[in-house]
């Protein structure tokens, strides 16, 4: 039984054959999803999916990369959709400093809208972090974000930014590029993180795991990351599903 904590199934590449990817997950174990929206389009579609699903559930929240196009009312509308149901947390929100449609200092005063609301609605946090290790850590210092905890998404970051995230009680989530050949950081930090604080996830469509390299992505995958964490810790692919599966529901507040 896999969690696979970011999906994004609710975007186009899934279009056509949303319901066999669907099953080919099922068959693959992977039995829990979280299903991330991040604009105005993806939301909604988001939202959709956990309502159609017992087995999916949604996150809610303004991608960096377009933070300035955020307004008050989006934000409203977010804070409206944190009490629904199947919303277990709100993001994915953070900085992205690989593209430079919002500067800087929109994206973090978006990010900091973002956090604040969290802590308002009480849900955790889906972060993500695109070159901007430093900056995200130190703005979820400055923003006490420990008081919500969350996800550090698809973790590239090093031990010592892992580590303060850790002490805001975050959990490091790692993808497909833990798998990836030429990928030593993620597999030198995955070693040292305590099993209890990690999780699995695809971020499908993209970022397909080894041998996968380039194609799109699907939650079926996230076994393979499973598969590569179990190798690092030196357990078994179960004990790996099932603490990484067990952490996600403690997170989410999922019995
Ligand atoms: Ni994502």
């Amino acid at each position: 039984m896999l969690f696979d904590t970011h999906v994004h199934l609710n975007i186009d590449p899934f279009a056509e054959d949303r319901e066999e990817v669907i099953e080919r997950a099922q068959e693959a174990g992977v039995s829990l999803m979280n299903v991330v929206g991040f604009d105005r389009d993806t939301i909604p579609k988001a939202i959709e999916l956990a309502e159609m699903y017992e087995f999916m559930y949604a996150s809610v929240g303004w991608h960096p990369v377009d933070a300035i196009d955020m307004t008050d009312e989006d934000l409203d509308w977010i804070k409206s959709l944190a009490s629904h149901p199947k919303v277990v947390a709100l993001g994915e929100m953070g900085l992205d400093y690989h593209w430079d449609k919002s500067p800087k200092e929109v994206q973090k005063e978006v990010f900091r809208r973002q956090i604040q609301l969290a802590k308002e609605v009480n849900l955790p946090i889906v972060i993500h972090d695109r070159e901007a290790h430093a900056d995200i850590a130190d703005l979820l210092e400055e923003e006490k974000a420990g008081e919500v905890g969350g996800i550090m998404h698809c973790f590239g970051g090093d031990l010592e930014i892992a580590k303060r995230c850790l002490d805001m009680n975050f959990y490091i989530s790692f993808g497909g590029p833990l798998t990836f050949k030429n990928a030593k950081l993620p597999k030198e930090v995955a070693k040292e993180i305590p099993m209890e604080r990690l999780l699995v996830e695809t971020d499908c469509p993209f970022l397909a795991p080894h041998p996968y390299r380039g194609k799109r992505n699907e939650p079926a995958f996230v076994r393979l990351v499973a598969e590569q964490m179990a190798a690092l810790k030196g357990l078994s692919l179960e004990e790996v599903a099932e603490t990484t599966t067990r952490n996600a529901k403690k997170l989410f507040d999922i019995s």
